[in-house]
């Protein structure tokens, strides 16, 4: 159950590919598969499993990108770079949300630091990562798990999925019940004032790349001293 009361959010999408596989002896609508053929699927994805190095799982471009979901991956080094800017403003052993910024997310498992993080993300392939992954839409901004306290991350960084105030404003939201203090925005650099007026944030010398080149120009504010300006 979320703050919001709602058991399941309306808006949510099933990005996997599905599988339909029918079994002849089923009369039933939803496809069976014998005993036989389940335990030998299972036997296969356990081996499969093994062999799935933590480098692997946590790559960035794992998931592939969804244009439908404005999904745009970070290009490794700059997910590098915000990790470990991120890992640097929480400090030891800090919390860390990354708000629909799941190459951040990755990159921070590659690296493996003493920090506790978490991904908010809409799309929900991102649950192969467990209990780290929590369901998040910004159209409801404080539909969070009630665990999920007010302030209890020592920063936050948020790739909002659009160019817009609304987004911006709606994400705004959802980062200050989130953070203690500190917060990373990665936006277009259109979303300056936005980004000034809503959450304090100045725009960053460091410039941002993506795996596949955007037509926007992009930037990183924050609202605290940082590496991303040196
Ligand atoms: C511009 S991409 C940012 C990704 C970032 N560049 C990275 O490499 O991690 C926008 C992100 O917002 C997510 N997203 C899409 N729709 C959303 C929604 N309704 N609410 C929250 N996040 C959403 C996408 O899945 C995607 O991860």
């Amino acid at each position: 159950m979320c703050r919001c009361q709602q058991s399941t959010p309306h808006n949510q999408v099933r990005s996997g590919r599905s599988r339909t596989m029918n079994d002849s002896d089923s009369d039933d609508d939803v496809p069976q598969l014998s005993a036989s053929t389940l335990a030998a699927l299972q036997e296969f994805y356990a081996e499969t499993n093994e062999q799935v190095t933590p480098e692997q799982k946590f790559s960035v471009g794992a998931v592939e990108e969804d244009w439908r979901m404005s999904q745009f991956w970070y290009s490794d080094d700059t997910a590098r770079r915000l990790a470990e800017e991120v890992v640097q403003a929480a400090g030891e052993g800090g919390r860390i949300a990354c708000l629909s910024a799941p190459s951040v997310y990755q990159k921070l498992k590659q690296l493996d630091a003493n920090t506790q993080v978490t991904l908010l993300e809409f799309d929900r392939r991102f649950s192969i990562y467990g209990d780290e992954f929590v369901f998040y839409d910004y159209s409801n901004p404080l539909c969070l798990p009630e665990n999920m306290a007010p302030q209890s991350f020592d920063v936050v960084i948020a790739d909002p999925p659009y160019l817009s105030h609304e987004c911006l404003s709606k994400v705004a939201l959802t980062t200050k019940f989130l953070t203690k203090g500190k917060v990373l925005l990665c936006t277009g650099a259109i979303m300056q004032e936005d980004a000034e007026k809503l959450l304090g944030l100045k725009m960053c010398s460091f410039l941002p790349k993506h795996t596949h080149n955007l037509a926007n120009e992009f930037r990183c504010y924050v609202n605290y001293p940082s590496g991303l300006d040196s």
